[in-house]
Parts: structure tokens; sequence; C-alpha cells
């Protein structure tokens, strides 16, 4: 089959469409035809040997795959051939990907593989980080940095739904404007000459936000602090721009914050995982969850879509159509 590997770290040119065996369902696992795989930015940093540095090489990116099961290993019920599914799986940019039985969605017909391809991965951490990490109330207000990326878009549409007032920061008006129409209610674009901390006091009248999830880590922290009302919750799940300063405890007496960490690879109780799931999943057949399909190209397309990831180029969810 065909697949998108790296063979040594480096930029987007180490990638490589290489062909390579397919592989086979082990027990509890399905196989499925990848019709769509999702693009994250944590591919990005796992190809620049800044995430899961001890993978051996080459290895096969991907974490996610939407597509038709065309196989079942030992122990897992035949009824799952044919479906339409979307999963967590790892090795997806590739034509077939594994993954076990419970980690599948299956998709209605009307939900295209490529949206569906954008729904886990990006889905799953604003879900948690809405309501697992900062369980965000009717009423609080949320500063959400990237707000226009993968994980952006999603986490304004769930914080909405969760009652919230919503306040992102951008790189464009571009972006600005399509977080807008994803429902935040305030927009902050960099590069002007106020902080975004001064910024957070004047739309909240000197309050500060109750929750900031930030996922940019160095240029955010200082003001993602600062922007926090008393009891303020900083949730961090990233590090775009480089690893955050070190958190000094006594720097959080004077608000009484708290600072927490969200990822989506620390194992999750079973129940929680498939609720999210499921939620996710019906909120995005019912039309009540909208992923934003920034960018869709074909798998040997991967360096490209890479690039613009990285370089802050796209919005919404990347996506490679596999043939
Ligand atoms: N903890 C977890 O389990 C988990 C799971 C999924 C994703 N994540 C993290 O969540 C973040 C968003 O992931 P995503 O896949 O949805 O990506 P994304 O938000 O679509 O893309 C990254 C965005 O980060 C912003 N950014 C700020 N400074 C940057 C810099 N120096 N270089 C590149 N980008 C910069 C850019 O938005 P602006 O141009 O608007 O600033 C860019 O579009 C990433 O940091 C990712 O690692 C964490």
């Amino acid at each position: 089959m065909k697949a998108i590997r790296y063979h040594e770290v480096g930029g987007p040119e180490v990638l490589r469409l290489d062909e390579v065996p397919e592989p086979t369902p082990g027990p509890g696992e399905v196989r499925i035809r990848v019709e769509a795989a999702g693009v994250n930015f944590a591919d990005t940093e796992r190809r620049r040997g800044l995430y899961d540095a001890t993978s051996p090489l080459p290895r096969i990116l991907g974490s996610e795959a939407a597509g038709i099961v065309d196989g079942v290993g030992p122990g897992v019920d035949a009824k799952w051939v044919g479906r339409r599914v979307v999963a967590l799986a790892p090795r997806s940019y590739a034509e077939f990907a594994t993954t076990t039985e419970e980690e599948l969605l299956e998709l209605p017909e009307h939900v295209s593989f490529e949206e569906a391809a954008g729904l886990l991965v990006q889905g799953l951490t604003a879900w948690h980080l809405i309501h697992t990490s900062a369980q965000l109330q009717q009423g609080q207000r949320v500063l959400i940095h990237a707000a226009a990326g993968g994980v952006g878009l999603l986490a304004i549409q769930l914080a909405k739904q969760a009652g919230a007032t919503v306040l992102g920061t951008v790189s464009s008006e571009e972006k600005a404007k399509l977080a807008r129409e994803s429902g935040a209610d305030e927009v902050f674009v960099y590069g002007g000459t106020a902080s975004v901390a001064e910024w957070v006091r004047t739309v909240t009248q000197g309050a500060g936000v109750e929750v900031v999830l930030d996922s940019v880590g160095a240029s955010t922290w200082a003001s993602s602090l600062e922007s926090l009302a008393a009891f303020g919750h900083l949730v961090a799940y990233g590090s775009a721009s480089g690893p955050p300063a070190a958190v000094e405890v006594e720097t959080l007496y004077a608000k009484s914050l708290k600072v927490s960490a969200y990822w989506l690879r620390t194992p999750h109780p079973a129940a929680l995982q498939r609720r999210a799931r499921e939620a996710l999943g019906s909120a995005l057949a019912g039309g009540q969850l909208r992923v934003k399909l920034g960018l869709v190209v074909g798998l040997e397309e991967a360096a490209q879509a890479h690039q613009r990831l990285e370089s802050r180029a796209t919005v919404g969810k990347v996506v490679l159509r596999v043939p």
C-alpha cells in the first residue's frame, strides 16, 4: 500500500510517499480502508522530533482515519465489515490503518469522510478541555488562543453550547472572521499595540476570564495568566510557539489561580471517552457541530499540508484525501 513515512526527523521535505506492506488487524482490531486522514499539529512536531521522539524510524505518520472497515481481527464481530467509520488510528497517512474495535464511531451516510477525519483528535481534545479539565459552566468566560485552528473552532462551538462567553485570539482578520462565524463573542488579532491581557480586561470590564485554553505556550503564557480572574483556571494543552515558562507557584497566590495540563493520550476512563466520542458524533451528524475544512489535499501532498499548518497558513482542519 502507499503510505507517508519519514526516515529521519526534519522539515516537511522528509515526508516520503513509500510503498509498504498492508497492516493485518490483530486480536480485538479492525482494518480500515482509509478515505481521509486527519492532519494534526502534533504530526508536524513528531516529524520534527519534538514529540514522541523515541519511536523507531521509518515511521508512518497519522493518528485518525475515516473510511470503510475492510477486515476484522480475532474476537471482533464481522458485522463491522463494510461500515463507514471514523476512529483514532495510528499510522493513518496510508491506504489502510488498524485500530481497536472500541475506537470505532459509525458514520451516517450524510457525514463526509473528510469532515469525519476532522472530528476526533481535535474534537475530543476540545471536549475534554471544556468538560473534563475546565468544567466550563454557563455564564463563565473562556479565552481560547489559536481560535481559528482545528481545536480552536471546535472549542468555540462547544464552549458556546456550554453557555459560556467566548473570547478568542488569532493572527489575522481572516481567522478572526471565521472564529466569529463559529460563535466567538470577541476576537483579538495579534499585532496591534494593545496586549492580550489589556484587551481581555477591556472586554470583561476589568473582571478577567474564568478559563484560558492555551495551546500556544511560550508566546501566550504570561498574558494567559494575566487574563485570568480570581480563582481562574489556565489549561495548557500545547506549545505551538515553544514550551511555556516554568510555573512559579508563588505567582499563583495573588489570584488563587489553578494551572493544569491536558493530553489526549493520557489513559481516559473508557466510559468518559465513549461519552465524549458519542456526543461529538451525534453533534456532527445532527448539524450542531461543524468541522471547518480549511485544507484538503491528496495523500501525496502531505508535505505541503505540513508546511502550511506549521507556517500558520491554515484554518480549521487539514485533511489528506486517500486515493
Ligand atoms: N494536548 C493534547 O492532547 C492536544 C491534542 C490536539 C492538539 N493539541 C495542540 O493543540 C494545538 C492546536 O492543534 P491543531 O492541530 O488544532 O492546530 P491548529 O490550531 O490548526 O494550528 C496551530 C495554530 O497555532 C497558532 N500558533 C501560534 N503560534 C504559533 C507558532 N509559533 N507556530 C505555529 N503555529 C502557531 C496558529 O494560529 P494563529 O495564526 O491564529 O496564531 C496556528 O494556526 C497545537 O498546539 C497542538 O499541539 C494538543
